[in-house]
């Protein structure tokens, strides 16, 4: 496969032009990258109106994924959610009232901030028994089931999948919903780009979603911020043709050059290198040697190990220390679990390391949870032994002020202690997983507060009372 951003610079480069455009490291400098870090000068193409080596190589990773038009975003898959509702509300808007998506709670804030952009609304999916902040189980009946029961149906549905602990809705039974009723269906893919890659393939372009934001950085090799937004083969002609348009509203003109040489190299990689099944079957079986020793492992997409330490006595925090400890450094901890991210680039021997760390703490599991469940059974004769705190989960609640009102109105700092009552300004989260806890318009509760304070928000940013922008009864 051909790498045509890769070799333009490569060729610039040969040549040692003197560099009178920008950037001003004039590729000097000492990250060593800097003389293949260009900007869009004539021959290097323009990321928002392709038309040459930009445009070859997203031709190529169109090919690999399949689908009708594959753009490159060097934003992350955060320009790509702001341009997939950008491009909801070019095709969808309502002649009148509030332009809505319908959205699962566990978004990222990215959401949020494109929702505040556009000035749209979301309605709240929720999960139909309670669940872990970063997890929202929709299936299409209960999707359909709400979709039947609004008053008026959203412009669109907007869901996470897989989210950060790994679960993966069914989207081909959600994107059947979806088209029944005639709406598209926006998948944050942030976390699977990888999904493509799998026999049979579990990504959402291939399972019937209309657009879908890919971090290749997540999962792929590629730099940070390179990132994918797919359109559909099967979905509007003009989700494509706006697309850049789309993109460009939620992005700097001077796309990363470094990134965009990544994006197209990995295109390369995926189809001459990559082999997803031998790093499946490898995470697979390190599971399974896992299980065998008492670890408990919560299910999730094939690349991600969940460890549920609550069975250990310690927190996942604490978790996530003792892995420190021996220089291994996880992707996400809270006080329950802790989420390690695999990719092809993993070797056998760190995947054995992690094991070697990790097992030795579910070996007293068993006495743990009988001294949990002695504890539970005495609590009020025995002081309390040391273990997580319960499951946290998401709450429902009160939208005082649109997402895009709150965001913009006069704010304040506030001890999280002292919020309750008052009006979430800005997504009150933890990053990661940049799961909001409050959305933005959001009347802080006290199930809120001890989210806050469970995930080590001590500060929140609040309306300030009596602001100019007016709460919306
Ligand atoms: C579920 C999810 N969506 C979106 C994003 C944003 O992706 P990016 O960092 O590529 O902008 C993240 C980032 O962690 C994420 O976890």
């Amino acid at each position: 496969m051909q790498t045509p951003i890769y070799d333009f610079i490569s060729a610039y480069e040969n040549k040692q032009p003197i560099r009178l455009h920008m950037p001003g490291h004039k590729g000097l400098g000492i990250l060593g990258v800097e003389n293949r870090d260009i900007t869009e000068f004539f021959g290097a193409d323009n990321l928002y109106h392709a038309e040459g080596i930009i445009l070859e190589s997203e031709n190529n990773a169109t090919s690999l994924f399949g689908t009708r038009h594959s753009f490159y975003s060097t934003g992350g898959s955060s320009q790509c959610i702001g341009a997939m509702l950008y491009l909801a509300l070019l095709h969808h808007q309502k002649p009148s009232g509030r332009n809505v998506i319908l959205a699962g709670r566990n978004a990222h804030k990215a959401l949020l901030h494109a929702a505040a952009h556009l000035d749209l609304d979301i309605e709240w999916l929720y999960p139909k028994t309670k669940e872990h902040l970063c997890s929202c189980s929709v299936t299409p009946e209960s999707l359909e089931e709400v979709l039947l029961n609004m008053k008026e149906l959203p412009m669109a549905v907007y869901l996470t999948s897989p989210d950060y602990l790994g679960n993966m809705a069914d989207i081909k039974g959600i994107a059947d919903v979806c088209h029944e009723l005639e709406l598209p269906l926006l998948v944050d893919n942030a976390h699977g780009a990888y999904l493509q890659f799998l026999e049979p393939s579990m990504h959402p372009m291939a399972l019937g979603a209309d657009l879908c934001a890919d971090s290749a950085h997540k999962t792929l090799p590629v730099l940070t911020g390179g990132a994918y937004l797919h359109v559909n083969e099967t979905a509007m002609v003009s989700y494509e043709t706006q697309a850049r348009r789309a993109l460009s509203f939620f992005g700097s003109t001077s796309p990363s050059y470094l990134t965009l040489q990544s994006l197209d190299l990995c295109n390369k990689w995926l189809l001459e290198d990559a082999d997803f099944s031998s790093t499946v079957q490898m995470v697979a079986e390190c599971k399974e040697r896992l299980l065998a020793q008492n670890v408990t492992i919560l299910p999730s997409e094939p690349l991600k190990i969940v460890l549920d330490c609550q069975k250990t006595g310690l927190s996942g925090f604490a978790m996530e220390e003792e892995l420190l400890q021996e220089n291994i450094v996880c992707e996400f901890a809270d006080d329950e679990v802790v989420v390690c991210m695999i990719s092809p680039m993993t070797e056998h021997m760190e995947l054995a390391i992690l094991e070697a760390v990790v097992a030795p703490f579910y070996e007293i599991s068993d006495v743990v949870t009988e001294l949990m469940f002695v504890e539970q059974a005495l609590e009020h004769i025995l002081e309390p032994i040391q273990k997580p705190t319960p499951t946290m989960q998401l709450v429902t609640h009160e939208q005082k002020m649109s997402i895009r009102n709150a965001m913009l109105s006069p704010s304040e700092t506030i001890k999280t202690t002292e919020s309750l009552g008052r009006i979430c300004a800005l997504p009150a989260v933890s990053c990661p997983p940049a799961i909001p806890i409050a959305i933005s318009g959001e009347v802080i509760t006290e199930d809120m507060m001890e989210q806050f304070l469970a995930y080590g928000i001590a500060e929140v940013d609040v309306v300030v009372t009596g602001s100019p922008v007016k709460s919306e009864e």
